[in-house]
């Protein structure tokens, strides 16, 4: 494990996140109760993260020369992304040299930063089964895939994106033109390369937490949350509850393709197996059978309902995982999580009827503290445990629906 010190002290371990958001946010809190010194970065000013973080950091981190100034500058211990957005052939340059060390490694973040370079590790390296696809640079060479197998329906995303953005359904010859001009206006980084998947008529899709952290014998041991499920509206998340009562088959063939996925993203630039920290698997079922979707090697949204169904929830997860400290994906309680958008678009709003929100019983509200609001930017989130799963997802929607924001 890494040594505990005192924070802003000679003695103080420091941990950088590289994406400040909500989901960093309760990492950099997870953290801070370890004593640890954190150093968040952020695009923009004021993200959450960067308020309940020792320093905050405003860079463009897909800039190598920002992102490498800022690292050797601050040298902190461990250096965390939580966005994929990164300039990610710096962090493997970084790790190599020694200077700093990557969660879980640099070459799990450079292979997750676009839907390539995990898409084929899944299915060409790994053999896992996953939709059939293909990758495509022009409108012709989409037209040619589907044609060639892929068929209708199908599914357009660009490989830089995230949050369903730029991603459509094809049903039919029709649309294809306007799902090629969608997606080029949606990817991250402009006009660009697109994967195309067959669609997969699923019955549910889960996340299935993943952990990798240290056992009592020093080696690494991968350990399972409860399947978290959750719907998707746009490619974006809007509630999620765990547990997922799913078969035992289709439970442990999950837990195979997340072991297989983990173990490898796992492994450094030296060969080494020594990856630790918490990784989202996006699976998708029917019946017996699960295709691997996607996968973050960090927090899941969806995984936001652990907050208030797990003694450790998966941010605590990580935090404790990446520091080389034991881990318990013990389930508190099943329960649920609904998304709060902002609806408005401005800064600095508020929020009515939080009040009314929690009232409703079991519940928890999370307010993000964005500086800005967009109608479909979430803001918040609200939580609900019941002993009954279903129960929990109709109280966490109906407490979401009670959070009115507005402008101030
Ligand atoms: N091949 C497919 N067949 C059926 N549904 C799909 C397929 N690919 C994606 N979807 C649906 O779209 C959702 C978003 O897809 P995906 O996870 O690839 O996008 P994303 O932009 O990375 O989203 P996020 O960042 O929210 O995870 C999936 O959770 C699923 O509901
Ligand atoms: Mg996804």
């Amino acid at each position: 494990m890494i040594t505990l010190g005192t924070p802003l002290s000679p003695s103080a371990t420091k941990v950088m996140l590289l994406g400040s958001g909500e989901l960093g946010k309760e990492v950099l809190i997870a953290l801070q109760r370890l004593g640890v010194e954190t150093i968040a970065v952020d695009r923009y000013d004021n993200a959450p993260g960067h308020q309940v973080a020792h320093h905050a950091r405003t860079i463009t981190m897909s800039d190598p020369v920002q992102l490498k100034a800022l690292i050797e500058a601050e040298r902190p211990h461990l250096v965390v992304p939580e966005i994929e957005a990164i300039a990610t052939p710096t962090l493997q340059a970084l790790e190599a040299a020694g200077v700093v060390r990557v969660i879980p490694t640099a070459r799990a973040a450079r292979l997750t930063m676009d839907r390539e370079g995990i898409r084929r590790l899944a299915a060409e390296t790994l053999g896992l089964p996953t939709s059939p696809y293909q990758f495509c640079d022009s409108l012709e060479e989409l037209q040619a895939a589907i044609d060639a197998g892929i068929g209708y329906p199908c599914i357009v995303k660009p490989v830089m994106s995230s949050s369903g953005k730029g991603q459509s359904k094809i049903d039919g010859p029709a649309d294809v033109k306007t799902a090629w001009d969608y997606a080029m206006s949606g990817g991250r980084v402009g006009p660009g390369r697109i994967i195309v998947e067959g669609f997969i008529d699923f019955d549910y899709e889960i996340t299935q937490l993943t952990v990798r952290a240290l056992g009592a014998d020093g080696q690494i041991e991968t350990h399972f949350c409860d399947p978290i499920g959750h719907v998707q509206v746009g490619g974006d998340y809007v509630e999620s509850w765990q547990p997922y009562p799913m078969t035992p088959t289709a439970l442990a063939e999950s837990r195979r393709i997340a072991k297989a996925v983990t173990d490898d993203l796992g492994v450094g630039h030296d060969g080494q197996p020594s990856g630790l920290g918490l990784f989202g698997v996006e699976l998708f079922v029917k019946g017996d059978q699960v295709w691997f979707s996607e996968v973050s090697p960090r927090p899941h949204d969806t995984g936001m309902v652990t907050m208030i169904t797990q003694w450790q929830n998966e941010f605590e997860l990580h935090a404790r995982a990446i520091l080389g400290l034991p881990v318990s994906t013990a389930l508190k309680s099943p329960g649920a999580s609904a998304v709060i958008y902002g609806g408005v678009e401005a800064q600095g709003i508020v929020f009515d009827g939080v009040d009314e929100a929690m009232r409703v019983p079991n519940s928890e509200i999370r307010l993000f503290g964005k500086p800005e609001s967009f109608v479909k930017r979430r803001m918040g989130v609200a939580l609900v445990h019941d002993a009954d799963v279903e129960v929990a997802r109709t109280q966490a929607k109906l407490a979401a629906a009670k959070v009115k924001p507005r402008l101030a």
